[in-house]
């Protein structure tokens, strides 16, 4: 049997998989090309990929012996996965194991920006630090705020629990009611717009699906308060990058912390760069040594069960239509 690995792993999480296989590891720090995967693919009864490489029928059209695709990630907006059901190749993901890194970084970024941690520091570097004076880098209160969670799954859950800790009042937007929520951490349900107009901090933790993407544009920006901000680790894609530019820039939202975009890596001459008031992380969410590990041994694990022709530990089911 042969596996393709889009990038290198943990030397733990290779053994397991050429422990079976015979493993073909892509040698560059970066992704493989598009041409390059599909040449790789082309004998592979295996793919361990990751988000940034796109699975989409031009894909598996060149993979005719693939029989498992195993991401390392939750998210799989990248792999077409009624294709792969429809081809019988069956998908597997990393969910539950970075909730809790990823809800941290998401909190992360809420300081930050409420706390104008970037600028401030970028400030102090260059030379830029002026006197104490009374309302330098004066930013906004987390304790006893109201934070909005826009899709309360397992992430989004654990950034409430973090935002009880400092007395947070909790609204949530979310296809379902969660009842843990609403007990433990006493959260309430709303609608979206209700979330946007209530909320001091909106967090997303949505999935980038047909019905996310975009969810936050010019009206839900327009929507929030003029004090609000916006944190997303989410999905790039679920937020219009460019509605969110112009909110900023133009002082209808206070601030934002991103850890995602449209396009990754961003574009240097993107301008969300030229604003001070938004803080920006490279798609570090999950990126703690103990979790990235962890991640790269839950795919070795659902590549080597999906070669074996047993159920995936982690499966990803194929969204009903
Ligand atoms: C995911 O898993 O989907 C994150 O975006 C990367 O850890």
């Amino acid at each position: 049997m042969r596996a393709f690995v889009t990038r290198d792993l943990p030397a733990a999480a290779l053994d397991r998989i050429r422990a079976v296989a015979e493993t073909d590891v892509w040698p560059e720090p970066g992704p493989p090309p598009a041409a390059a995967l599909r040449e790789r693919v082309r004998d592979a009864d295996g793919l361990l990929c990751l988000l940034t490489d796109a699975v989409d029928e031009e894909l598996l059209a060149c993979a005719p012996r693939l029989r498992v695709v195993s991401q390392m990630a939750v998210g799989i907006d990248n792999i077409d996965v009624a294709a792969c059901a429809r081809r019988g190749i069956v998908v597997g993901n990393t969910p539950g194991v970075l909730t809790e890194t990823t809800a941290d970084l998401a909190f992360a970024l809420l300081m930050a920006a409420a706390r104008r941690l970037g600028e401030a520091e970028r400030d102090l570097r260059a030379g830029r630090w002026g006197a104490w004076s009374p309302l330098l880098y004066a930013g906004a209160d987390i304790h006893h705020a109201t934070l909005g969670i826009v899709g309360m799954g397992r992430i989004g859950f654990e950034m409430a629990r973090r935002a009880r800790g400092f007395d947070m009042r909790i609204l949530y937007t979310s296809p379902r009611p969660c009842p843990d929520a609403e007990r433990d951490l006493s959260a309430r349900r709303v609608t979206l717009d209700e979330t946007l107009r209530e909320s001091d901090f909106v967090s997303l933790h949505c999935p980038l699906t047909p019905a996310t993407r975009g969810l936050i544009s010019a009206r839900e920006l327009a929507a929030m308060k003029p004090t609000a901000v916006l944190v997303n680790a989410a999905r790039g894609a679920v937020v219009d990058q460019r509605a969110l530019y112009e909110a900023l820039r133009d002082g209808r939202i206070a601030a934002a912390g991103l850890d995602v975009y449209e396009s990754e890596p961003l574009p240097m001459d993107d301008p969300l760069l030229t604003l001070e008031n938004v803080v920006l992380a490279p798609h570090i969410g999950s990126a703690s040594v103990a979790t990235r590990t962890r991640m790269a041994m839950i795919a070795a694990n659902n590549l080597v069960a999906g070669l074996q022709c047993r159920p995936l530990p982690h499966a990803v089911a194929p969204r009903s239509p």
